[in-house]
């Protein structure tokens, strides 16, 4: 990352206003209003030839008239005159562009701004944008957008893939009262995208958490990388997932794989949380910027009403953190600050009766206790009380335990009193909401992240005695013949220079050599079609199993031929597959795809032929940890299966596990070639057992 340059684009000592205009309405002139109002201290530099000043400041003629240096250009004038305006830029030594202007590649002119780009990096420049409403910076005092006035105080940043959401998102921090440091406007992500964006601001020292509001992700591999290493909590919500529907595809896979699950998957391999909707994106972009990461499951409520008791005790189930009675001993001691009506479970309700000492202590007594790893502490507002009281006894009590590392969200329910309230806790750094529901899942937040930073912390599985010349001369045989679609046996013989283990196969061309490579083999004997034009070997009536002697090799090979002509009466025949019958085990269901966004991503789940119906798989992007294997294991509905169920031995997950690995090596080394692939059945034995590549496919990326 360039940071001089980064910075210079994003928190600039100086700032000129390429398009600055004297009439009020113009965004050449709101952009300059904003800078004055947000009270910028750096230079600001106007620049219109028709104008002399602009609400106080010297305007020029050309950016090249102005004598001092300038680290930003806002540029607001309309597209035709941009390529120009580059030019002068550069030759003045800007350092970044935020180019407001619309016009370019969201009205399909992509090579415009591809030249904009090339423009602006041959003077060593870098673009925000286009098509974007700026950036704002609540510790630089810097509106350089035309969004109405710098958010409402905040640690946590957030980048904006919608302009028009960013204005709204600005505006509506007043009304949430959670706050932003920057808002950043990313456009049409020409140049600077989301992976610089999330580096840039995990330097920034004003910046606690990242959050973003994704459409669309280029630069998906980057911003899996940056991410991982970012120290920060990122927070993303990802809209539009069900415009992009399922890839379009001739293998399971690839119309198994959706935007949305590989997107989830990436995040969660990144170490990026999601959010739900645009308020679950304040909710939780407020508790990650405040509040430390939930490092145990044990989380205690607090309360004065049993009815928000019992909403936060539903939420932290389904938010998945579900409470545990506390120990006894601090059920005894939490006792104290109740009256016999009161109850010192989890949750612990102090009762309506209770006031600041009873919320302080309590909180005080239990919060230092070891059992309790984080703690909510939910309140409704009593004509007994006052809430900016207990709000402060809340506070308080943290204070004197002088723990730092345990989390604490808090829920008033109530009215203008409790806003109030509330809005002081944010301000001393306790996150505070006003449904019960949210307390609970922005304490699941905490949690998640705790768990997925360690996820993300794994280091790729390492594999040996890979025999990539020979995969690469199988490939390179059915490109010279013309063909995309390997052969079952090919596609088998490059999982097998992966170190995949595969069911041994010959193609026979005549009955005889069917016969002969059965011998070799040893029977029983299962016999497939091979056939460009048959995708669904099984539907033609082109698979034999347990073939037991010559007799049924020579009959099975002719009703094969028969059935398949009868399926496709213009069918290429290219041979049959003779091949190991191997013992019945657990299906499963391994496959690739070559994902726009993430690049080779893996999927893996139940096999058989029910696996378009049932859809119960889950993806990857490769390469990844012999951890985040295992994972991918447990995250299937039928997890169950391969543990063993009904007097069923256990399977050989741990195999299944480096299984997986090494299919997501393969799909990243030999990204180049294969599009998409699957291994369906892979078949599963017992513990110790091992499996087989029962099936095998892969489809060549066109070149
Ligand atoms: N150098 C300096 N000034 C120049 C130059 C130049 N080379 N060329 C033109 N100008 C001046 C113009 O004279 C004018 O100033 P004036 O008011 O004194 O005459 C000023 O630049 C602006 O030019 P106009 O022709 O008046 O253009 P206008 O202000 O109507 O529109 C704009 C320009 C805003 C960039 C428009 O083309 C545009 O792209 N609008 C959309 C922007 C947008 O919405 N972006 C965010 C998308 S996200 C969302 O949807 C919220």
């Amino acid at each position: 990352m360039d940071l001089e340059v980064l910075n210079g684009l994003l928190t600039p000592k100086s700032v000129a206003i390429v398009g600055a205009s004297a009439t009020p309405g113009k965004i050449g002139h709101t952009v300059v209003q904003n800078l004055k109002e947000s009270k910028y201290t750096g230079g600001v530099y106007p620049i219109n030839p028709g104008a002399e000043e602009i609400l106080g400041y010297k305007c020029y003629p050309s950016i090249l008239d102005v004598k001092d240096p300038i680290d930003a250009a806002i540029l607001t004038v309309p597209a035709k005159f941009v390529p120009q305006v580059i030019d002068e830029c550069g030759q003045k030594g800007v350092k970044g562009l935020l180019i407001i202007t619309s016009g370019f590649s969201e009205v399909g002119l992509f090579d415009l701004e591809k030249d904009l780009v090339k423009k602006a990096n041959s003077y060593g420049m870098r673009i925000l944008g286009p098509n974007i409403v700026g950036v704002l910076s609540n510790s630089d005092n810097f509106n350089g957008s035309f969004a109405p006035f710098l958010p409402f105080k905040g640690s946590g940043s957030l980048v904006s893939q919608s302009g028009a959401l960013l204005i709204g998102i600005d505006a509506a921090t007043y009304m949430k009262g959670i706050g932003f440091d920057k808002l950043i406007s990313i456009g049409n992500m020409s140049d600077v995208n989301f992976a610089d964006l999330i580096e840039w601001l995990d330097h920034d020292p004003n910046t606690s958490a990242i959050s973003l509001y994704v459409e669309g992700i280029r630069d998906g591999r980057r911003v899996i990388d940056v991410s991982r290493k970012a120290t920060k909590p990122i927070i993303a919500l990802k809209a539009g997932v069900s415009a992009h529907g399922a890839v379009a595809a001739a293998s399971h896979t690839g119309s198994l794989a959706g935007a949305e699950k590989i997107y989830k998957s990436a995040f969660a391999q990144a170490g990026i949380i999601q959010a739900e909707d645009l308020d679950n994106l304040f909710d939780r972009t407020l508790v990650l910027s405040l509040q430390p990461p939930l490092k145990g499951d044990n989380i205690l409520i607090i309360t004065n009403g049993g009815g928000v008791g019992v909403l936060g005790t539903d939420a932290a189930e389904k938010y998945g953190i579900p409470l545990k009675f506390a120990p006894d001993d601090v059920q005894e001691n939490l006792k104290k600050y109740m009256p016999d009506f009161g109850s010192a479970k989890n949750p612990i309700d102090l009762t309506g009766m209770a006031g600041n000492d009873w919320y302080h202590d309590s909180i005080k007594s239990s919060f230092e206790h070891p059992w309790v790893d984080g703690l909510v502490v939910l309140y409704c507002e009593t004509a007994m009380t006052d809430p900016l009281g207990i709000a402060k006894s809340i506070k308080l009590a943290i204070e004197d335990t002088g723990i730092k590392h345990k989390p604490v969200t808090v829920s008033f329910v109530g009215g203008e009193r409790s806003e109030k309230a509330m809005r002081w806790l944010v301000e001393n750094g306790i996150p505070a909401y006003a449904a019960p529901d949210v307390a609970l899942n922005t304490m699941a937040a905490l949690r998640e992240y705790e768990l997925i930073r360690k996820e993300a912390n794994n280091e790729p599985f390492k594999m040996e005695n890979v025999r990539r010349e020979e995969a690469l001369k199988i490939i390179n045989k059915a490109r010279s013949e013309g063909r995309e679609a390997l052969t079952e046996v090919e596609a088998k013989h490059v999982f097998s220079a992966y170190d995949l283990p595969i069911t041994k196969s010959q193609v026979a061309s005549t009955e005889e050599e069917a016969v002969r490579i059965a011998k070799e083999i040893g029977f029983p004997i299962v016999m497939k079609i091979v056939s460009p034009d048959i995708l669904h070997k099984s539907d033609a009536g082109g698979v034999k199993v347990d073939i037991n002697d010559e007799k049924g090799i020579r009959e099975n090979y002719l009703e094969i031929i028969k059935n398949v002509k009868a399926f496709k009466a213009d069918a290429k025949i290219l041979g049959i597959v003779i091949q190991e019958m191997a013992p019945w085990g657990t299906e499963v269901i391994l496959g690739s795809v070559n994902d726009a966004t993430f690049g080779p991503t893996v999927m893996f789940g139940l096999g058989g032929i029910f696996v378009e119906v049932l859809k119960d798989v889950t993806f990857k992007v490769a390469p990844f940890s012999i951890n985040q294997a295992r994972k991918m294991l447990e995250e299937i509905k039928a997890a169950p299966i391969l543990a063993g169920i009904r007097g069923e031995k256990p399977r050989d997950k741990e195999k299944l596990a480096e299984t997986i690995c090494k299919y997501a090596n393969m799909i990243v080394d030999l990204k180049d070639e294969i599009s998409e692939s699957d291994a369906n059945p892979v078949l599963v034995y017992e513990v110790g057992q091992g499996l087989k590549v029962a099936d095998a496919r892969i489809i060549l990326k066109q070149k």
